[in-house]
């Protein structure tokens, strides 16, 4: 496996840091996982952009312009086997004495980039459905940031696996006038299908605004597909006639449980159907442009 630290490109038994990065002391850092179907990263605008937004969350300059992101992008897809790959970008504050505070003057940010074969969710899967959990949402208030800090999520994922569930629907505890209320998933955006209209939470700091969520919104409006984009409560993700999962590396996956009770019928649904046969379609689309 070929990966890309500091400005080279080299093998990742190479690739080594100092224990100092901020990185590895604070999880002071931000990333992007971005899909890549016949060599062709996927939405690679969106992704950078959404790079751009983290790195502004937390203050660090960007290293790289979009252009020079895109070689060493180009650069490291070519260096790695297969057509269908994940790509992770890591960004960190680089190596300085510990303090909390910024490094003055700031250092050098260290950046990583390795790719991963990108396997599609198994043909069993799609036809059974994941299972999930729920638990309260107790990360920060500034979800819509890519950190690599991710320990919430790594403890609410732990959850999943320990009950034999796939991933954990995170719920906000609400006010009097809201309620509790549905985020997103540990490392997902989850999305509910009630009446044949798609619903979905708003992109606020509560969340990641996922690249996948996006364009599943993108597919509802092409489609005439009802949608609306507003909280959820528990309760609606409780009582759902479909739950879609959706990520870079899951695509749009159906949810036929939650916490051990199936969901509807327990099967994937009629607007999983039909979403995922569209997100296919919009995929070769995609993919067929220069
Ligand atoms: N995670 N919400 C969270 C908390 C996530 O970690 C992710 C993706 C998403 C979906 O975003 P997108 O559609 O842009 O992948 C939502 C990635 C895949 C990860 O951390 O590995």
């Amino acid at each position: 496996m070929t990966v890309y630290l500091n400005g080279k490109f080299m093998p990742l038994e190479e690739a080594y840091i100092p224990v100092l990065d901020r990185g590895f002391i604070f999880g002071d850092g931000v990333y992007e996982v971005i899909p890549v179907y016949s060599k062709h990263a996927f939405r690679l605008h969106e992704h950078l952009k959404r790079l751009q937004s983290s790195l502004d969350g937390i203050r660090l300059n960007n290293p790289h312009t979009e252009a020079e992101w895109t070689k060493l992008i180009t650069g490291l897809v070519a260096g790695n086997p297969g057509d269908d790959q994940y790509l992770y970008l890591h960004i960190t504050r680089g190596v300085a004495k510990r303090d909390h505070a910024f490094p003055q003057p700031p250092v050098k940010p260290t950046v990583f980039m390795m790719s991963s074969p990108l396997l599609p969710p198994a043909p069993e899967l799609l036809a059974r459905g994941a299972s999930a959990v729920t638990a309260e949402d107790n990360r920060w208030l500034r979800c819509d940031i890519k950190a690599i800090s991710l320990l919430p999520n790594v403890l609410l994922r732990q959850q999943a696996v320990e009950a034999g569930c796939a991933e954990t629907i995170l719920i906000r505890k609400g006010n009097d006038a809201t309620g509790d209320f549905m985020t997103e998933g540990a490392a997902s955006n989850i999305f509910v299908v009630k009446n044949g209209t798609l619903l979905a939470p708003p992109k606020d700091n509560l969340m990641l605004p996922g690249i996948t969520y996006d364009v599943v919104l993108e597919i509802a409006a092409a489609n005439k597909i009802p949608f609306q984009v507003r909280k959820i409560a528990k309760s609606e993700v409780l009582e759902a006639d479909e739950l879609l999962l959706t990520s870079s590396t899951k695509e749009v996956l159906p949810v036929t449980t939650v916490n051990g009770n199936p969901v509807s019928t327990g099967k994937p649904g009629v607007m999983f159907a039909r979403m995922h046969s569209l997100y296919q379609n919009y995929k070769r689309e995609v993919m067929r442009q220069p």
